[in-house]
Formats: C-alpha cells, sequence, structure tokens
C-alpha cells in the first residue's frame, strides 16, 4: 500500500476508449430499427439543447469503417460500444431483426480484424419504446424475461468472438434520471417507484449473467456502476457519518447487489422505516445469488464531498452524484438529510465538474477492500468546449492533462494491490452528450457536428489522440 516503487502497467492491459450506440450511430430508424424511449423523449420540446436529437449523432451506423481505421491508427487495443436493443428486436421482443445484429456482427468483424478487443455493452439506456409503453419498462417484472432473452440473442452471434460484455450501464443514473429527477426517460419523480425499478433492474442484471455462463462460458461480464466516492467535509464525526451514510446509500445500495446479491443493511433499515424498501417475491435473492459479475465496470469522473445536514441528521438519502450530463453534480438529488458541497481542494471543469484524479484512486481502493473484484474502469474522460483551430488543428492540453493524470493515480492503484485490467477512456469520437447536444466533447476525435448550421462530420484528430497513441505504444510507461 506504501510503495517505494510504482508498479508497471500489466503486459496485456487493455488500453481502450468507449462510446454508446444512442449517442454515436444515428441512422435512427434505418434498416427495420425501432423506436427507443430516446428517440421519442428527445423529440419532447425543451428536453435537450436546442432540441437536438441522436438521429444522426455522429453517423457511426453508415462511418463505422472509417472510425475503425482511426482506432486502429492509434492502437487502440480495446473498444467498449452498446448494442442498440431496437436494432435488434424494434419491438423490444419477438423477431429478430438481422439488418440490426448484420450491423454489429460487421463492427465485431472489424474491430478483430484490427487486433482492437471488443467490449460490448448490453444495455446503455436505450430502451425498445414499445416495452416502456406496453408495461412501464423497468417498472415491470416482465422487463427482467425480455432483456434476458434479448441479451441471450447476443451473447449466442456474438459469443464466439466477444469475450468481454458489460451487462447494464449506470443503473444508477439511468433510474435516478428517469425515476428521480424527470430529466431522463421516462421522465418521473417517484421514490418509492425508483427503488422497486432498480430492483428488477438487479434481477435482469443477475438473470442476464446466468445465462451467459452457458452460452459464453469463457467469457467475462460485469456491471458499469457509475461511482462516486463520497468524501466528508470535514473531521467533525457528524460529517463523517454524513459521508458514509452517503456512501452507503448512493454506492453500496447499487455495488453490494452486484458483487454480494444482498442488500446493505443499514441502507435497507433507513429505507424500510420511510417505507421505500422494493418488494421482493420469493426465489429473488437466490437469482441474485447466481448472477455474480466476473469484474466491476466502473465509471469514474470525479467524487463528491457531503457534511451533515444540520436540519435533519441521521443516515438519510442524500445528494446523488450525475454522470448523465447537464449541469453539475450540484443539481440533482433524492431530497435528503444530507447535502454536498463544493469540494475547496480540487479544481473543476469548465462544465463545473470536480477534477480529483486521486478520487479514482480512493475509489478502486474501495472497491477491491470491500468486494475483492477485478476491476475495469469502463468511463473516465474530459468533457469540454474545444476549439478547432486553423488549419484543422485542435490542442487540447486539457484534455491529456486530466487523462494523464488520472492514469497516475490507476497506476498507483495498480501498486496498492488494485486488480485492474483495463481503461476505457470516454469517448473515441466526439459525441451527443445526451441532454447537452454536441458542445460538451469527449473524444480523441473531433467530429463536426453541430446542433445547428455547418454539420459535415468530418473526423479531425486531436492533439489528445497522438498523446494517447504514446501512450499505449509503451503500455503507460510514456504519459
Ligand atoms: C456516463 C454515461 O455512461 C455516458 O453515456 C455519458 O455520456 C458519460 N458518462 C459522460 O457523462
Amino acid at each position: 500500500m506504501i510503495h517505494q516503487t510504482l508498479k508497471c502497467f500489466p503486459k496485456d492491459f487493455l488500453w481502450g476508449a468507449a462510446s454508446a450506440a444512442y449517442q454515436v450511430e444515428g441512422a435512427w430508424d434505418k434498416d427495420g430499427k425501432g423506436m427507443s424511449n430516446w428517440d421519442q423523449f428527445v423529440r419532447i420540446p425543451g428536453k435537450t439543447y436546442k432540441g437536438t436529437t441522436g438521429d444522426m449523432a455522429v453517423d457511426h451506423y453508415h462511418r463505422y469503417q472509417e472510425d475503425v481505421k482511426l482506432m486502429a491508427e492509434m492502437g487502440l487495443k480495446a473498444y467498449r460500444f452498446s448494442v442498440a436493443w431496437t436494432r435488434v428486436f424494434p419491438n423490444g421482443r419477438g423477431e429478430i431483426n438481422e439488418k440490426g445484429m448484420e450491423f454489429y456482427d460487421h463492427l465485431i468483424n472489424e474491430l478483430i480484424k484490427n487486433g482492437i478487443e471488443p467490449i460490448l455493452t448490453l444495455y446503455h439506456w436505450d430502451l425498445p419504446q414499445s416495452l416502456q409503453e406496453e408495461y412501464g419498462g423497468w417498472e415491470s417484472r416482465r422487463i427482467i424475461e425480455d432483456f434476458t432473452n434479448y441479451s441471450v440473442e447476443l451473447f449466442k452471434r456474438f459469443g464466439d468472438r466477444v469475450k468481454y460484455w458489460v451487462s447494464l450501464n449506470e443503473q444508477n443514473i439511468f433510474t435516478s434520471h428517469g425515476y428521480l429527477h424527470a430529466t431522463h426517460p421516462p421522465g418521473m419523480k417517484d421514490e418509492k417507484l425508483f427503488y422497486q425499478v432498480n430492483h428488477h433492474a438487479n434481477l435482469a442484471n443477475a438473470s442476464v449473467i446466468k445465462e451467459f455462463r452457458k452460452y459464453v462460458p469463457n467469457g467475462k461480464i460485469g456491471p458499469s456502476f457509475a461511482y462516486s466516492p463520497a468524501y466528508a467535509a470535514s473531521s467533525n464525526p457528524i460529517d463523517i457519518l454524513a459521508a458514509e451514510n452517503a456512501e452507503e446509500l448512493n454506492n453500496h445500495w447499487w455495488m453490494d447487489i452486484y458483487a454480494s446479491g444482498k442488500y446493505p443493511k443499514m441502507a435497507w433499515s433507513y429505507l424500510e422505516e420511510k417505507g421505500l424498501t422494493p418488494i421482493i417475491e420469493k426465489g429473488d435473492f437466490e437469482l441474485l445469488l447466481e448472477g455474480m459479475p466476473d469484474f466491476m465496470g466502473v465509471n469514474y469522473y470525479q467524487s463528491t464531498t457531503f457534511e451533515s445536514n444540520p436540519l435533519e441528521g441521521g443516515i438519510g438519502a442524500g445528494k446523488m452524484n450525475t454522470t448523465g450530463e447537464k449541469g453539475t453534480s450540484k443539481d440533482s438529488g433524492i431530497p435528503g438529510l444530507f447535502k454536498t458541497i463544493a469540494n475547496p481542494n480540487v479544481e473543476r471543469t469548465n462544465w463545473d465538474w470536480n477534477i480529483d484524479p486521486q478520487g479514482l484512486r480512493i475509489a478502486l481502493r474501495r472497491i477491491t477492500s470491500r468486494y475483492d473484484l477485478p476491476v475495469l474502469i469502463s468511463e473516465n474522460g474530459l468533457g469540454e468546449y474545444d476549439q478547432v483551430d486553423q488549419g484543422d488543428v485542435i490542442n487540447d492540453d486539457y484534455r491529456i492533462e486530466y487523462l494523464r493524470s488520472h492514469m497516475i493515480a490507476i497506476q498507483e492503484a495498480i501498486s496498492d494491490g488494485v486488480d485492474l485490467f483495463g481503461y476505457c477512456v470516454w469517448s473515441f469520437t466526439d459525441l451527443l452528450s445526451w441532454l447537452n447536444g454536441f458542445q460538451k466533447r469527449y473524444g480523441f476525435v473531433y467530429v463536426n457536428q453541430h446542433e445547428e448550421g455547418d454539420h459535415d462530420l468530418r473526423r479531425i484528430k486531436k492533439k489528445s489522440f497522438f498523446w494517447y497513441k504514446g501512450v499505449i505504444d509503451s503500455n503507460g510507461e510514456k504519459l
């Protein structure tokens, strides 16, 4: 833990980058694709910046060969992408849409041909709208069967070529934004339902992992959790307690169930008192135990600092950090008993997110001591307003600095004894930032796409592209 020398990155370390179907693909109604909850939600006036949709996104659906070529040029070892459920099953279940499957077949083959390990995410927030309308999507236990059937078809089709799978992406974010803050589909505010929806998602996650063992016995699967480690605002014991409560309710609540099949006791007892615990049916905990993951996927962007709320005190549900885009970590929260405060010890981005590389090390160490699982960093990156200078030059030194400092923290965590096998930077190309249009950019590759005006979609390599190439080439020696 206190080491004199830093360990090197493992030999087969997966230096990666990530994306999600809705944010890159476009072609929202092409080749038989059905309508997703996001296709529907972005059409409601006022929901997104300037009404931007993912109808075209960055047109990866038609330009995936060009994009993979850029990945190969960079020397990328792994690419994490998600499958749009509605391409495969336009209505969520029933007949397979062969054209949809073909797209992912081609993408996967192209990646493999270029020596890039595919990491496939089963669910990155785009739910078939027909399932939302028919039975409320995640609100019903019926989702377990439909999500399992969909996933099994992907296991059968791609299991021979895809070794790494992510089950649910940021369950804590898509459920809190969808059911507490009303900022994502289905746009509701219902705390009781929020916990029930999460229980269904936990069961669906376990069910899918259970099936995975049959179809892809040599593969690895795990969820991706948006982990924002909780800090105490001071050494005042009431602040320490507030931070521990936040960790219990905002983080252990999800990660414990993934890693042990159990809900954390203190959070359960608090929620029980408030009448918020989900309805559990016979056999639920058995299923949860059958769905243990091979690794914990971590999406890390920032830490969150808590202080006690003198008005209410107690364990309390607090502010939930967001990586769901729009605004800051301060604008969301379960109405509650502890408060987030700005951490005076860290800098902030132009989007008002903390820049805290040590927070990543702390997150990795906490996961290792509590769960003792291998870890994949499935997302980490910097969202900024990038500027294209004359001659198509983008000097994103701030991104390089951000990534470099986080990679040092990762190396320290590996030296601490964390079993980390990959790091996926969010994102490879610029992409749609859900509610923020294309103003907030994360990519190594700029895409000339805007909410309005000029958008020829041409790809431009940013300075960070060449820097990351050097990192990969030297297996992390040249940071
Ligand atoms: C979280 C999500 O997984 C991704 O879709 C989002 O765009 C990034 N992190 C940035 O917030």
